[in-house]
């Protein structure tokens, strides 16, 4: 089964934009099986992520699963993970190192057209990694994603209310969705909120009005017991 008809109609992809494939909705492992195998994976295996899995994560992540086209202030479309007040003060980009069918480098998410934005090419792995206090699963996964916030985009409306709670809390519930999507594909992902908060902004070129959440890198499972952790 596929899920594309979550996928927004508009917004047409940019020429510096890599088209992703449609998410799938046809995993095999439920919810609660999910959650008891959702665990921080901080080792991986050397094997690169597909596009499609790239694709499936961002889309579990913040992906459109109902398009709206007539409300442009939703960008798209409600969402993967649940937002107060609808505003998805949130920003994806992906770190790309070894996927499959994609050029290394830094890329935004637009859940719109669900495609990627062309930021900076090139293997930023050992950057992001430094910049991570030199937490090794960032340069040893193939891919990382980081989240950052337009905090503007919530406060307009919630004030400091939105800014010390609400943001975090959509933060919450999106890297959830990362996490359990990471346990249904065979997938591990640790969160990493410890990080130099310039040197994160300046290794994605987060524009002035973002501000950097949380890391979480994304490999293949190693097959050795006692790899996790
Ligand atoms: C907000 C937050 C920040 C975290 N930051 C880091 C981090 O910088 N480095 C790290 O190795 N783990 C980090 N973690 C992962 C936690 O250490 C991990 O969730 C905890 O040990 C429980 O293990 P579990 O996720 O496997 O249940 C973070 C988790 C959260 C929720």
């Amino acid at each position: 089964m596929s899920c594309s008809e979550g996928l927004s109609p508009f917004s047409p992809p940019s020429a510096r934009a890599v088209k992703l494939p449609p998410p799938a909705c046809a995993g095999t492992l439920s919810v609660d099986q999910a959650l008891a195998e959702r665990r921080s994976v901080r080792r991986y295996a050397d094997d690169p992520l597909t596009l499609a899995e790239v694709s499936q994560l961002l889309w579990a992540a913040y992906g459109i699963t109902q398009p709206l086209p007539g409300i442009p202030e939703l960008g798209g479309g409600f969402r993967a993970a649940p937002s107060a007040g609808a505003l998805y003060p949130l920003e994806l980009y992906l770190v790309a190192g070894a996927v499959t069918g994609l050029e290394p480098g830094i890329y935004r998410y637009r859940p719109g057209p669900h495609d990627l934005l062309d930021v900076l090419a090139g293997d930023r792995r050992q950057w992001l990694c430094h910049a991570a206090l030199g937490q090794t699963m960032v340069q040893d996964a193939p891919a990382s994603l980081v989240y950052s916030a337009v905090f503007s985009r919530n406060t307009a409306k919630y004030g400091e209310r939105g800014r010390r709670r609400y943001v975090c809390m959509d933060l919450g519930h999106s890297a959830e969705n990362v996490y359990l999507q990471c346990a249904s594909l065979g997938l591990g992902t640790c969160g990493i909120a410890a990080f130099h908060d310039d040197a994160v902004r300046l290794v994605t070129r987060l524009p002035e009005n973002e501000e950097p959440l949380y890391i979480m890198p994304v490999g293949r499972l190693p097959q050795k017991k006692g790899a996790r952790g």
